[in-house]
């Protein structure tokens, strides 16, 4: 028997609509701008991939990509305490956009801040 995935509960629509209006927000932010590129297509479209999988769904991004190497890939940016702040309270407002709530938002939320925590690369010092 097949069990259903965090991707399956939360379905591929309200994913996509998730991930819009996540980086409508990071091209909006001031502190997370200076590092993102002016078209967000691009972004949107990895990033679809790789929360599908990253939910237990199908290996979009690995299959295009190879092996995500979330750490290594982020290390041409400068990712402050402040940046990835910055970066989960965008998720956290589209997560209300799209009306997720409940323990699969609370589990994704909780993995996401671990996620956003490994990827701090530079000390605020050093900005
Ligand atoms: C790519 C910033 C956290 C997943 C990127 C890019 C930046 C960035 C600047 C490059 C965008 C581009 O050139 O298209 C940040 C910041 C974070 C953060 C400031 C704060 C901690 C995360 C987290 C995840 C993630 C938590 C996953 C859960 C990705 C993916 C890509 C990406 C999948 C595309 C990689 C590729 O080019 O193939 N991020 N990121 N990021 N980020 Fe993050």
């Amino acid at each position: 028997e097949k069990m259903n995935t965090p991707f399956d509960l939360i379905g591929e629509d309200k994913l996509n609509q998730l991930v819009e209006a996540f980086y409508y927000r990071v091209g909006q932010h001031p502190d997370l701008i200076p590092i993102f590129p002016n078209d967000l297509t691009e972004t949107a479209r990895k990033q679809k991939q790789f929360l599908t999988q990253y939910l237990g769904g199908p290996p979009l991004y690995t299959t295009e990509h190879g092996h995500p190497m979330l750490r290594a890939r982020h290390m041409p940016f400068e990712i402050t305490e402040t940046r990835a702040k910055a970066w989960l309270s965008c998720m956290n407002e589209a997560m209300d956009e799209v009306e997720l709530f409940g323990s699969i938002r609370e589990d994704f939320y909780a993995r996401l801040f671990l996620t956003a925590q490994h990827m701090v690369n530079t000390s605020e010092n050093d900005m």
